[in-house]
């Protein structure tokens, strides 16, 4: 008995000096004074024990359980002080609890539908997945044109391809609604291109289409000034250039003048004055045709913007890559929408 106490004792006293936490504290006051203590186990050692000699263990073991409960008091307040002065600088701002944002891309991708949904549009949307026939022939750009050369593609299998722009939705679209309608489209689009400055193999497109009986180039500018000016500002102006797509005719390529200089050529606008944000047209009859419609009857426009492209000018990004790096604090510093 004596021994077992005295062991008892000394596993204690090592262990309470060693313990150098509040978690390593409480695990001690659970295995000497709490459930899992051995008092109850000498206590009950008592019975065998003569009247004279009970009397005596018994004080004994209960003085020594009073003192590791002193002990353990001393070590707790020694514990707290410690801990409070190493862990609690109450000089420091609070912690404030992280929440996530929306990816740049994606703000510019709605901000932009926003902005087209108040001037009548309607959101729609395509397979990423598309037929050859979708992506290109209905598009007017048969088999062997060059066209398919600026837009070399990720093919899945023989007619199938991830689509390399936007504009197959217009079919889609033709297909679907009964004109007159607008519809813009996003979404995510691929093509085999190097991932540089400027470039990447996926990006996002929001396409235009506008069908009506009667719709003419002037429609097409009034629509993209009024855009260009919510979304960049009211100063802003727009230029067309001519341009060409095999599935609009008369082509345009837009630009917008630069903010920076206010059109004056800068370093940004490589000392033009503008920049390039999208490219526009009227709907080729052709187009219509393969959509099924009858090209003498309806008339239309139709735009492709570069999501990521538009996201860099608004906020002066140099770099695409920088988009698709998941770099948290780069990414959230663009919640201003
Ligand atoms: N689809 C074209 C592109 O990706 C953009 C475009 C869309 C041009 C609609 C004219 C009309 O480059």
């Amino acid at each position: 008995m004596l021994q077992e106490l005295e062991e008892y004792w000394e596993s204690f006293q090592e262990e309470i000096q060693k313990a150098s936490t509040l978690s390593d504290w409480n695990y001690l006051k659970g295995k000497y004074v709490g459930k899992k203590s051995r008092w109850g186990e000498f206590l009950a050692k008592l019975k065998e024990l003569s009247p004279e000699e009970k009397r005596v263990w018994g004080k004994k073991i209960n003085q020594l359980k009073k003192e590791m409960e002193e002990l353990l008091e001393e070590r707790y307040q020694e514990l707290l002080s410690t801990e409070e002065k190493s862990e609690v600088d109450i000089t420091l701002p609070g912690k404030k609890g992280w929440s996530g944002s929306f990816h740049p891309v994606l703000l510019t991708r709605d901000w932009i539908l926003t902005i087209f949904q108040s001037l009548g549009f309607r959101v729609e949307e395509g397979p990423e997945i598309e037929t050859e026939f979708y992506n290109f022939e209905a598009l007017n750009i048969p088999p062997d044109h060059p066209a398919r050369d600026d837009q070399d593609s990720f093919y899945l299998a023989p007619g199938y391809l991830l689509r390399t722009h936007t504009s197959p939705a217009q079919i889609r679209v033709m297909e679907k609604l009964k004109p007159p309608f607008k519809v813009v489209v996003p979404g995510k689009c691929y093509r085999r291109d190097a991932f540089d400055a400027t470039h990447s193999p996926m990006f996002h497109q929001i396409e235009g289409l506008v069908v009506a009986r009667d719709i003419s180039m002037g429609d097409l500018k009034g629509t993209l000034e009024t855009f260009v000016r919510r979304f960049f500002g009211e100063e802003r102006k727009i230029r067309f250039r001519p341009g060409y797509f095999p599935f609009t005719e008369p082509s345009a390529e837009v630009d917008v003048s630069c903010g920076v200089c206010g059109g004056k050529g800068c370093r940004s606008c490589g000392y033009s004055g503008w920049l390039e944000i999208l490219g526009a047209g009227l709907v080729h009859p052709q187009v219509f045709t393969h959509a099924g419609y009858d090209s003498q009857d309806v008339r239309g426009f139709a735009f492709g913007l570069g999501v990521e492209r538009i996201t860099m000018l608004k906020f002066g990004i140099k770099d695409i890559r920088w988009f698709w790096e998941n770099d948290v604090q780069f990414l959230e510093q663009f919640n201003i929408f």
